[in-house]
């Protein structure tokens, strides 16, 4: 049972992977229809190029979020691939002295609550009758299993946290007979604004956001035939909680 969506919508869809998505979608489904969401405009000068239909909206703003959801008509795949590691506001922490709620608290917002708020208004855009997927974008560092180095402690918490919304997600979409896949997918380090400056040294695969965004859709399209609530790697593999 591998999904072949009729209408997808990405969130974060303006430049990274979110817009590698966007493109690895346009390209793999050409008879679908491609959403595609995104906040800074300087940013997403691609995405406003491309066949994708595009929305500008701030993903934590609840009246924007249900506004948007209100017409939409039926999803089958769903990706959120926002988050935050470093901006104006905050840099990953390296020890306890470097935490505040103030940050802990917006990295939490971006990373682990806009997956549930949008949940929350999508639930009704899936079907029971035919299958589908909701994935968000979360990171290997979230995984409390794999945890062997610490560090980073507002961005592994917020995507263990995300982690948790996903499972509890699948738990509902399921008690509701929804035919939905809900993941939480590690992209693999890959070349974005995100990792840029944290690259230096790494001794793994680094990807660029194409062929990222391509074993993404692999590992999602066929998530459906395995079940949900799951925690996948970008290879397939599932990966301890
Ligand atoms: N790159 C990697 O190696 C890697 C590894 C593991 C996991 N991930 C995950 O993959 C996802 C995509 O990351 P990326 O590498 O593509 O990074 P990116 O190029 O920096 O993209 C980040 C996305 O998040 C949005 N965003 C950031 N801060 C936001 C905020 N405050 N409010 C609303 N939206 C915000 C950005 O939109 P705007 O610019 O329009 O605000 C953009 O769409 C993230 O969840 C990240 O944690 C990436």
């Amino acid at each position: 049972m591998t999904l072949s969506p009729d209408r997808i919508l990405i969130i974060g869809g303006g430049h990274g992977l979110g817009f590698a998505l966007v493109e690895e979608c346009i390209r793999r489904f050409p008879q679908s229809e491609v959403l595609a969401t995104y906040r800074r405009e300087d940013f997403a000068l691609p995405l406003l190029n491309s066949k994708a239909t595009r929305f500008k909206i701030d993903p934590l703003n609840e009246t924007e979020v249900e506004a948007f959801c209100r017409d939409l008509g039926q999803i089958d795949l769903f990706i959120n691939a926002i988050g935050v590691l470093h901006d104006d506001k905050v840099q990953p922490e390296k020890s306890l002295k470097d935490i505040s709620i103030e940050k802990l608290t917006y990295e939490f917002q971006v990373n682990a609550f806009i997956t549930p708020l949008w949940a929350k208004y999508l639930k009704k855009k899936f079907s029971q009758s035919t299958i589908s997927v909701f994935a968000t974008l979360s990171a290997m560092v979230g995984s409390i299993g794999e945890n062997e180095i610490g560090g980073w402690y507002g961005y592994r918490a917020s995507k263990t946290a995300l982690n948790m919304f996903i499972k509890n997600i699948s738990i509902e979409f399921e008690r509701s007979r929804l035919k939905t896949s809900v993941v939480a997918i590690h992209p693999g380090t890959t070349h974005t604004e995100l990792s840029a400056p944290f690259l230096k040294g790494i001794k793994h695969k680094v990807w660029e956001p194409n062929p990222a965004a391509n074993n993404i859709l692999d590992v999602l399209l066929d998530c459906p035939e395995e079940g949900t609530g799951l925690f996948k790697n970008w290879d397939g593999r599932n990966i301890a909680w």
